[in-house]
């Protein structure tokens, strides 16, 4: 069964709005067929869509010959059809693996698909990871399957209702649906941008030595653990996985000082914490102890990070009445809880 709505057909001008995300348990094994858990969070980022004489992005014809996702969209799904024009308002930090590019491909997918005639949810998930994959080169459809999804989302694991399969041509991925324990997450962007591709890149390296195979049996086991951790709501046991993961990613050198500051200074607040993304820079996330979460965040901002508290969004990627000029400039953006949102 496919969770949320089809993106009906439309014209332009569109707008869409998509879910930033969070990975929990398994990035990087993901990419070599392991488990992984992703979450969609309420950090949002919204594209406005309309007809104009040449392609632009921000207003701006540079930056939209220069954008590599906006350049792979229109290539694959616009084709020769007339210029658009497309304007951008986000909430999720750049560079910093908490699914600004994913969430980007989503809604460009989204709109495009609508401008183009409609398309299901499935479909829609095929179409972000295509756009995103053929900007980045590398990379899973993990981040894009769960800003489609919305919710938590498991790939290659898990025991919940099958959302859809993704597949790049050599390796396919399944997606599935796990169940929302309810809890709020801290994550924190370290202020270090890092390149998805590159450390995808090293990582790959790592794992293609004789211990390899070993490490990704490892990084199974855990990612394994925590889905089936999450889904009986064991906090204590969610934490110590984490960390676990953690160990993990410092062992195939994506970790940064930088993130072991940030997550060392969570730690009395929390029950454990990684790196999130592709690392080397980045994220971190932790799951903070009830109530503690303010305390958390303080903790994080002394030591220099960037803290968010986020909640779980619902949606997945979808549209959302054509922005308002206050969108546009940057303020408060049309019904402010997407899980409210009136048209789809
Ligand atoms: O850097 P991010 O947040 O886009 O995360 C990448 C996650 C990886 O597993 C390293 C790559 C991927 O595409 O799954």
């Amino acid at each position: 069964m496919i969770e949320g709505e089809d993106v009906p057909a439309g014209s332009l001008p569109l707008a869409a709005r998509s879910p930033g995300k969070c990975i929990v348990f398994g990035e990087h094994a993901v990419v070599h067929g392991g488990p992984e858990l992703v979450v969609a969070i309420d950090l949002y980022v919204q594209v406005g869509a309309r007809a104009a004489p040449r392609p632009s992005l921000n207003g701006s014809t540079q930056s939209a010959e220069e954008n590599p996702y906006f350049q792979e969209g229109l290539h694959r799904l616009w084709g020769t059809r007339p210029p658009i024009a497309l304007t951008v308002t986000s909430r999720v930090p750049r560079s910093a693996g908490l699914g600004s590019s994913a969430a980007f491909c989503s809604a460009i997918a989204a709109l495009l698909g609508s401008a183009t005639g409609g398309l299901s949810r499935a479909h829609l998930a095929e179409r972000a990871f295509e756009v995103e994959r053929g900007a980045q080169g590398v990379g899973s459809p993990g981040d894009t399957s769960a800003t489609v999804a919305g919710g938590y989302v498991a790939l290659n694991a898990g025991a919940g209702a099958s959302l859809w399969s993704v597949s790049d041509g050599e390796r396919t991925w399944a997606v599935r649906r796990v169940s929302d324990p309810g809890w709020l997450w801290v994550v924190a962007y370290s202020g270090i941008p890092r390149n998805t591709a590159e450390t995808v890149r090293t990582v790959s390296r790592r794992l293609s030595e004789p211990d390899g195979p070993g490490l990704l049996e490892r990084f199974r086991t855990v990612a394994l653990a925590g889905i089936e951790a999450i889904g009986e709501e064991r906090r204590e046991e969610v934490g110590r996985l984490l960390t676990e993961n953690q160990r993990l990613l410092r062992e195939v050198g994506v970790s940064h000082p930088r993130l072991e500051a940030l997550l060392e200074a969570a730690a009395p607040a929390s029950f454990g914490g990684k790196l999130t993304g592709a690392g080397a820079g980045g994220s971190i996330v932790v799951l903070p102890h009830p109530g503690r979460e303010v305390e958390a965040v303080r903790r994080i901002a002394r030591a220099g990070g960037v803290p968010f508290v986020v909640r779980v969004a619902r949606l997945g990627a979808g549209l959302v009445p054509p922005a308002t000029a206050g969108a546009v400039s940057g303020r408060s953006l049309p019904g402010d809880d997407p899980d409210d949102r009136a048209v789809r």
